[in-house]
């Protein structure tokens, strides 16, 4: 049993020391979780979306609250910790509509009658990063304990403090003693743990793409369900024919958001090479004007990166002969770090062009036409998401199924929706969150024959 300091990133002060659950600790949650799925399994569909959507009405009372915690363990802009809250609540208020509409098929057979049942898992165990603490957690654990499932989260060492949070609301709003824990741990130890441990049936994760081949490996030999989401290289594509300025003052965004620490970011610009300069005369203000300080300031638009060790790492990818221009950052304690474009023509030697850096920083390159561009976009092991920028709908749709990932968008940044499926291609993860048909990957499809003769 270890204690982790939790730090303020823009401060460096400590927060709070918060204690990590031991592996014997995690088994306890788990026997917790088993009791508790019987019961929540047996609770009617009626119930448990009332239950759900009482969740969702504590968390929409509790968002200034949830806010100013991530504000002051993550250092996230306090608008932006503000939507992250209400991105809680709107999950679970979408998925409170599953347990009434959890249908089955009733298929024609000779000799009798045929029906599906789409069966809760049990325990699942949602391993959340740092990045966006509350909507990952919530992107798990809301389809799962729709679908009847007990959720064991673990918070990352990092920013357990919304998460701790939110497990008290769920008990506050109704949800049955068990039904979701929240257990702040180590990852290689409660973490690892929820893969070992036999009685947990399926495991969420999203984090690096290091430990997610552990996890699938470690899964693999029970057999274990696994939906993973394992970041990104993405591509921002933008045209000759395209509304540069639109695509110069959105693009430091679609990066720069949340300091790059978003599996999403935006970190490839491609520019096709008779807009070059132009687009590059437009980006230099956009990225100076991106407004760095203070997350609890409502004019801020990007805060610090979320830990020293982290900005190191971040630092170690930036050469200053390749650096073409730069925004600002504040001084003094925090964990600080400028939005920075790289551009030379050896692009493709730079780390920062290959790597997942996970934070402010971007490469923009130059293309020839939509094979040349189609062919730098997928140069990765990734394939989570991209944008691509053209007045011309048919090269737009072209390049949305020329591109290998899982979530593009044309004329827009978006990724993230919860309405609509979201994940990767190759190595940015296995599955899909969110959307429809989140249920599926939180249930087994049961047939059973019933013979009338
Ligand atoms: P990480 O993959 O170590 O951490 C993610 C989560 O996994 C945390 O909750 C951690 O406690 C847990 N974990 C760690 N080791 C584990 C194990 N052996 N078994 C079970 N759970 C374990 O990520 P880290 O080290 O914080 O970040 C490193 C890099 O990973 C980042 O710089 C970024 O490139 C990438 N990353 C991508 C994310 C995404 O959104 N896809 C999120 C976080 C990190
Ligand atoms: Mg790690």
């Amino acid at each position: 049993m270890t204690d982790f300091d939790v730090i303020n990133p823009a401060t460096e002060k400590v927060v709070e020391t918060v204690r990590l659950a031991s592996a014997a600790e995690t088994d306890a949650a788990v026997e917790r979780a088993k009791r508790a799925f019987q019961v929540w399994r047996s609770v009617a569909p009626d119930d448990r979306a009332r239950l759900l959507r009482a969740f969702a009405a504590t968390v929409d009372a509790h968002v200034d609250e949830l806010a100013a915690l991530e504000v002051a363990n993550a250092g996230h802009p306090i608008g932006q910790a503000r939507w992250e809250a209400g991105n809680v609540r709107d999950v679970l208020t979408y998925y409170a509509a599953a347990p009434e509409r959890q249908f089955g098929r009733q298929i024609p057979v000779p000799g009798g009658l045929d029906v599906t049942f789409a069966e809760p898992l049990g325990v699942v165990g949602v391993i959340v990063p740092w990045n966006f603490p509350m909507p990952i957690l919530a992107w798990g654990m809301a389809p799962a304990l729709a679908a009847g499932n007990a959720v064991i989260v673990k918070p990352a060492e990092l920013t357990p403090l919304t998460a701790r949070r939110i497990g008290e609301l769920a008990l506050e709003a109704g949800i049955p003693e068990g039904v979701l824990q929240v257990l702040p741990g180590a990852g290689p130890v409660a973490g690892a743990r929820l893969v070992e441990h036999p009685d947990v049936q399926k495991i969420v994760f999203t984090g690096s793409t290091r430990v997610g081949t552990q996890i699938m490996a470690a899964a693999g030999r029970q057999v274990k369900r696994v939906t993973l989401e394992l970041g990104g290289k993405n591509a921002n594509i933008v045209f000759a024919d395209a509304d540069l300025e639109k695509a110069a003052a959105t693009a430091p965004y679609a990066v720069f958001d949340n300091a790059g620490q978003d599996c999403c970011a935006r970190s490839r610009i491609l520019v096709e090479r008779t807009a070059y300069d132009r687009f590059m005369e437009l980006l230099e203000p956009a990225v100076q004007n991106v407004v760095v300080g203070d997350p609890g300031d409502p004019e801020t638009e990007v805060g610090p990166l979320i830990s020293a060790a982290h900005r190191t790492k971040v630092a170690s990818y930036v050469p200053e002969d390749a650096v073409a221009f730069r925004g600002t950052a504040p001084d003094g304690p925090g964990f600080w770090y400028p939005p920075t474009v790289l551009a030379t023509p050896a692009y493709d030697t730079l780390p920062a062009w290959h790597d997942e850096v996970f934070g402010p920083v971007v490469t923009v390159v130059p293309f020839d036409d939509e094979a040349d561009a189609v062919r730098i976009a997928n140069d990765t092991p990734y394939g989570l998401a991209g944008s691509i920028w053209t007045r011309d709908l048919g090269r737009g749709i072209r390049m949305a199924r020329g591109v290998e990932a899982g979530n593009l968008s044309v004329n827009s940044h978006s990724s993230v929706r919860y309405w609509t499926p979201f994940g990767g291609f190759k190595q940015s993860g296995l599955g899909r969150e969110l959307g429809p048909d989140a249920l599926d990957a939180f249930t087994e499809t049961k047939n059973v024959f019933i013979a009338t003769d």
